[in-house]
């Protein structure tokens, strides 16, 4: 080889290494920052506490985005928003993936797309201990509440009946306790958190009225190359056992029946 090839040889090497090099950006194993976004009112999925998982979120999403991105070798991040802005945020490309209970419905299926299910949900009735509702229809002439933009919105809304939404599970439930609602209408595992909380409260539960709810992390649409990933960890978090402990941990249950 000439000097002068050997030399250029030596130049394209070291361009190509510094090239690498801050395509890496240097720091975990690839480098690369898996960014969720969630809505941390939803406990036992996604509260904020003063020690979590994931800074001071924690709960069983919380659990499950750190190790999809610690399975990839990528540093978690988790933005927290409000649950309305969350689809908007991932469709604007602000985040990679939504994890916070989200159930897969077909609506949010037509501007995202949803990966394995990883929890089965329904919708519940929150009453005081002393109410006479047994089943969804008792609600008809009864003050409702809500969490605006959850799944339990749209199952009264297309009941037919009126009610009232509020901005947290909390809000709705403190308006129970409170006595100016007779009933809140919200995930199970939510729920059974809420009556834990407060006293004098009781879940009735109408399966016929409430379809089964599933649980999925969104993407953006088409992004298989992450949903790739993200249902590689999930089928082995739930083959594994993973998830179920997360829930005995998070909730004193089993998700299996
Ligand atoms: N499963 C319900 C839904 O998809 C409620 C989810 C609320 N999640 C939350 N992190 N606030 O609408």
């Amino acid at each position: 080889m000439k000097k002068a090839t050997k030399v250029l040889t030596l130049a394209l090497a070291m361009i190509m290494l510094a090239g690498v090099l801050t395509a890496c950006g240097g720091g975990s194993k690839n480098g690369s920052t898996l960014t969720f976004g969630t809505n941390p009112e939803f406990p036992p999925f996604e509260y904020v506490t003063s020690n979590g998982v994931i800074g001071e979120f924690d709960g069983i999403d919380m659990a499950i985005a750190k190790q999809i991105a610690d399975e990839n070798g990528m540093t978690v991040a988790m933005e927290s928003m409000e649950f309305d802005s969350l689809l908007v945020a991932l469709q604007n490309g602000q985040i990679d993936a939504v994890i916070a209970g989200m159930t897969a419905t077909d609506e949010r299926r037509e501007t995202v797309d949803f990966s394995t299910t990883y929890y089965t949900a329904t919708q519940v009735m929150i009453v005081k201990e002393d109410s006479d509702i047994t089943k969804a229809t008792d609600m008809a002439d009864k003050k409702i509440c809500v969490v605006q933009g959850y799944t339990g919105e749209v199952c009264v809304q297309e009941m037919g009946y009126s009610y009232e939404a509020f901005k947290k599970g909390t809000e709705a439930v403190l308006e129970l306790v409170n006595g100016k609602c007779d009933v809140v209408v919200i995930d199970s595992a939510t729920a059974k958190k809420y009556v834990g909380d407060n006293e004098g409260l009781k879940i009735v539960e109408d399966a016929s009225a409430f379809e089964s709810e599933e649980y999925a992390i969104a993407v953006q649409k088409g992004n298989t190359e992450l949903l790739d990933k993200i249902n590689a960890s999930i089928e082995k978090m739930l083959s594994d056992g993973t998830i179920n402990e997360l829930a005995v941990k998070y909730t004193e249950e089993a998700t299996a029946e």
